[in-house]
This record gives structure tokens, sequence and C-alpha cells, in this order.
């Protein structure tokens, strides 16, 4: 069964018919050749493909395309304005927070998400037993996996923004 929607992703709006069963993740690669999601474990475990959806972090290797019918996607792309990296993008190269690079994009927006979740100061396991900033960080970014294990620059990165 097919449908058709529409996706706005980085600014621009996509009209595309697809396979009911398309996640978004597929859409964006394999349809509209954005590939800055990345397909680490397509299970919903590594966060190489999170993107926000209307602004909340999602694993999209999760999401049916067809729930997300007229939603505003922003990738890792999308983070860039008018050439200029985002401050995220700016700290993870600052801090060297990357090794291969592989799980960066998904990373990166990932952090752009928990940031706004600290600000709207939505709760966090560390936040409830009194952990550091640090620890909040760990435990925001706890579903974003680095196999070259940067998370020693990673933290530093977000924390440095945080501020
Ligand atoms: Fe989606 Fe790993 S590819 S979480």
């Amino acid at each position: 069964m097919e449908a058709e929607i529409t996706l706005t992703v980085d600014g621009t709006a996509h009209r595309l018919t697809v396979d009911t069963r398309t996640t978004v993740l597929d859409a964006l690669r394999e349809r509209l050749g954005i590939t800055s999601p990345k397909k680490g474990c397509d299970h919903g475990q590594c966060g190489a493909c999170t993107v926000l959806a209307d602004g909340r972090r999602v694993n999209s290797c999760l999401m049916l395309a067809v729930a997300f019918d007229g939603a505003r996607i922003t990738t890792a792309d999308g983070l860039v304005e008018d050439g200029e990296p985002h401050p995220v993008q700016r700290s993870f190269v600052e801090h060297d927070a990357f090794q291969c690079g592989y799980c960066t994009p998904g990373q990166v927006v990932s952090a752009v998400g928990a940031l706004d979740e600290m600000r709207e100061g939505w709760p966090s396991a560390a936040t409830d037993e009194g952990g550091g900033m640090d620890e909040e960080i760990r435990e925001r970014m706890s579903g974003n996996l680095c196999r070259c294990g940067a998370y020693a620059n990673i933290v530093p990165a977000i924390a440095e923004v945080v501020q």
C-alpha cells in the first residue's frame, strides 16, 4: 500500500509517494538522497539516524514516514545556517569530538535536541539524582553510541555549548 506525503526537510518541502512501510530514514536516504542521517543498526539502538521531527529528536529508523506527513525534519545538514556551522557542530570540531565520524551527524542532532530539552527543563534521571552537568549530558546522550569511543571529547563539546 502506498501513500502520498509531504516531508519538509531542512526547510525544503518534498512531496513523495511512499510504501506505507517506509521509514523516515529510508525516505530521507533512498528517496531524497539526504545521507547525513546514517543507518547504523536500523533497530533503534545506536542513534546514528537521529533527526529532529518538529523539534524533537527521534530515531528515524523506527519511524514510519506516513506518520510524519507534514512534519518538519531537521538533519545535521539543516543545522548549518548561512554557511555557518551550528554552535554544537563548531564545538565538536574544536573538541575533536569524533574519530571515524559515522555517528557524528546523529550525535550533533541529538545534542541540539538535548540542549533544547534542558532549556525547557525536561527532567532526566541524572537531574533527579543530583548529578553534575557531565552526568546530565551523558544521560541525555545515552541513546547515541560511538564505536570509536569518542565520548571523552563529546561530553565537553556539548558542555561548552550549555554554558
Ligand atoms: Fe536508527 Fe541505529 S540506525 S538507531
